[in-house]
């Protein structure tokens, strides 16, 4: 392998869905294919934004307004961007990133109410060009996500504090982003089980690897 364009994909969904677990899988089957990868998360994923999702992210004695919150997203993807993403795109490696831009358009677009335009000019300003090539969102039931997150053994960070309607409405975002984005997302459905999950998740590697090949 390697003759074609490293792709940019990128893991979505809500709390609890199995998106890291599903992020884990993938990685294993480009270790089959022996493609090149990084792996990454957002917020975070270098020194400086790991610092920036301990505040965005942290509780804090005076609360994070909506704006704050929104800005240390970009922030922490602005060193994303530039220190990870970019240059193992450039070296020729895969990126895995286990979310990006689409969870600031559900969470603090869809969720918290923030203006879409405002959001779309700090992407351009942040990424302009650069999204992900795929999108693999990840979906379950929210009785199915709740009781994930909830038996997780370690307290809730910020953001998993909120209530069961703030992840509805963060999964609505999801959802009218895949039907906004039909070639770029691809839906994978986790609560039938592990199996089920790597099958699919072989089949999605199948597709972007076919599109690649017919793109060059
Ligand atoms: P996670 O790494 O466990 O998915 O947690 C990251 C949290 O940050 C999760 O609650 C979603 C949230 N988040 C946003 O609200 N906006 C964003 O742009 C990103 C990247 C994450």
């Amino acid at each position: 392998m390697g003759t074609t364009k490293p792709l940019f994909v990128s893991f979505e969904g809500v709390e609890g869905v199995g998106k890291t677990t599903a992020l884990s899988l993938f990685a294993d089957l480009l270790d089959e294919q022996n493609i090149a990868y990084v792996r990454n998360r957002e917020p975070g994923g270098t020194p400086v934004a790991e610092a920036l999702r301990e505040i965005v992210l942290g509780e804090h004695d005076e609360p994070l307004t909506d704006t704050t919150e929104l800005l240390l997203m970009f922030a922490a993807r602005a060193q994303s961007v530039a220190e990870v993403i970019r240059p193992a795109l450039a070296q020729g490696s895969w990126v895995l990133c286990d979310r990006f831009t689409d969870a600031t358009l559900a969470y603090q677009g869809v969720a918290r109410g923030m203006p879409r335009e405002r959001i779309d000019t700090l992407a351009d300003w942040v990424h302009s060009d650069l999204w992900p090539d795929a999108t693999i969102w990840l979906h379950a039931p929210p009785a199915v996500t709740e009781q994930r997150m909830s038996g997780r053994g370690r307290d809730k960070d910020r953001i998993e504090q909120q209530p069961a309607d703030f992840f509805a409405a963060a999964a609505d975002g999801y959802a009218r982003l895949a039907q906004a984005n039909p070639e770029r997302y691809f839906q994978v459905e986790t609560s039938a089980g592990i199996d089920v999950v790597k099958a699919r998740l072989a089949d999605v590697l199948d597709a972007l690897l076919a599109r690649s090949v017919a793109r060059q």
